[in-house]
């Protein structure tokens, strides 16, 4: 059911600051006519009770069943919505070779309308049955598939962020699937940006258009620095790939001399929206320089295991300040499910932590002293952590904030979790929710109280 004007009585979980989880008892939210929440009220509050009979008997109330928990909608940071029909394929070569043998020509495919939408719809209903309110998709190079993209995510009503992707650099792109030249490229994104701002399905803004350079080896000089301009005229998100694998990173280095960081900070692509998947080989100047910038990671825990060849010191970059969320990589990593991505990022940090070489004495085999991340952060990157990267009022339960959630259901039959009222309470539902989770527990879903799913 649509919840906008209406109230829903739920317990749940939110991860509103890094390290604290708000547990939610049967609380009160209420939400407005716009999507946003517009009042939580406890258990205990003095008031509770009336409201609840009002709403109920107004028939403005929804009451979650027992065993059923609200958490905030997933934030995926980083989606390559063209390569859905390879996912959980083609894992068997490394980046450079991966893209020419297998995704280039399987991108280059979305010149063909028809197939784009073939391939995007069922994509986007699964990103949002799997609870992923809010996606940053790259879409291809191409015009038409990109914008169908954009129409897909408005029908569906998916929160989106979708970048026209730009690869105008001959030296690196193959012939059949690159930008005709680098002034198509930067045209091509002018035109993206405007269908995006003028959709007429677009009034409420849930689709937002991102300058999208697809890594710094796809892009001439003169292009990225067009976009740079592009990106201080519209005031729009940007998101590239940074220092993903040593291939990737060393290609920068000399190329431009320097890092992928520094690189984008001087073509001005470094801002307070701008997100750089992977980043696993930042340096230490690098981290503090997005930090000031107050530009974001993608954390990519899976696909990070296929591609970079490093695990992302998550935890130092969370302690550090700087912002980060979660992502697919969606076909790099061979999952839609932020639940399983989750998992990768805890798994991930403990193997940072403990090193996996047993020739090694174990006090020599971890790099990073205590680099572990618990359930608490992963649920944060996943969710919060997102909103705040994507500077947008998602990912939390708060007043003012977009009422885009999903229901567990802890008790569904064909699903995994299994709980023992007598163990678990509090945050170990949580917990187990974050570990054990699958398709089958996962219930209804809303973006700004429509129900989407
Ligand atoms: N670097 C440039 N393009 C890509 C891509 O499609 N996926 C990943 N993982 N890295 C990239
Ligand atoms: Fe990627």
């Amino acid at each position: 059911m649509d919840l906008r004007n209406k109230t829903i009585c739920a317990s749940g979980f939110h991860a509103p600051e890094r390290g604290r989880i708000d547990v939610l008892d049967d609380a009160l939210i209420e939400i407005g006519g716009d999507g946003a929440i517009a009042a939580i009220h406890r258990h205990g509050e003095p008031n509770y009770r009336t409201i609840r009979d009002a709403r109920e008997a107004s028939g403005e109330l929804l009451t979650l069943p027992a065993g059923a928990y609200l958490l905030p909608g997933f934030v995926d940071l980083h989606v390559h919505a063209p390569q859905y029909p390879q996912l959980g394929s083609a894992l068997d070569v490394p980046l450079e070779v991966w893209l020419h043998k297998y995704t280039f020509p399987l991108e280059a495919r979305y010149e063909d309308l028809g197939f784009a939408r073939q391939s995007y719809q069922p994509l986007v209903e699964d990103l949002l049955s799997n609870g992923t309110t809010t996606a940053l998709y790259f879409a291809t190079v191409h015009q038409e598939a990109s914008r169908a993209l954009v129409d897909i995510c408005l029908e569906k009503g998916q929160r989106a962020l979708v970048g026209k992707v730009v690869m105008d650099n001959e030296a690196e792109c193959p012939d059949y699937y690159r930008d005709a030249s680098p002034d198509a490229a930067v045209k091509g994104t002018r035109e993206f940006i405007d269908y995006v701002r003028g959709h007429p399905g677009n009034g409420e803004g849930h689709v937002l258009p991102v300058v999208t350079p697809r890594f710094i080896p796809s892009c001439t000089d003169a292009t990225l620095a067009e976009l740079g301009a592009i990106v201080r005229e519209c005031g729009c998100h940007v998101q590239t790939h940074c220092s993903e694998s040593d291939w990737a990173h060393q290609y920068v280095l000399s190329r431009h001399g320097m890092t992928d960081a520094q690189s984008l900070d001087r073509f001005g692509l470094l801002g307070r929206r701008t997100v750089l998947a992977h980043s696993n080989f930042l340096t230490e100047a690098d981290m503090e320089t997005i930090r000031t910038r107050e530009s974001a990671v993608a954390h990519c825990p899976i696909s990070n295991v296929y591609f970079a060849g490093a695990v992302f010191p998550l935890r130092a970059a969370l302690e550090k300040g700087i912002h980060v969320g979660l992502g697919t990589d969606v076909s790099g990593g061979p999952s839609v499910s932020m639940f399983e991505n989750c998992r990768g990022a805890m798994l991930a940090s403990r193997l940072l932590e403990s090193g996996v070489d047993p020739g090694l004495p174990p006090e020599e085999r971890g790099t990073f002293g205590t680099a572990r991340i618990d359930f608490r952060d992963a649920f944060y990157v996943a969710t919060a952590g997102g909103g705040i990267a994507l500077d947008l009022p998602v990912g939390q339960f708060s007043p003012g904030y977009q009422f885009d959630a999903f229901v567990v259901d802890t008790t569904a039959e064909k699903g995994t979790i299994r709980l023992w009222e007598e163990l678990d309470r509090g945050e170990d539902i949580l917990q187990k929710i974050i570990y054990t989770a699958s398709r089958a527990n996962i219930g209804a879903v809303w973006v700004s109280g429509r129900s989407v799913a």
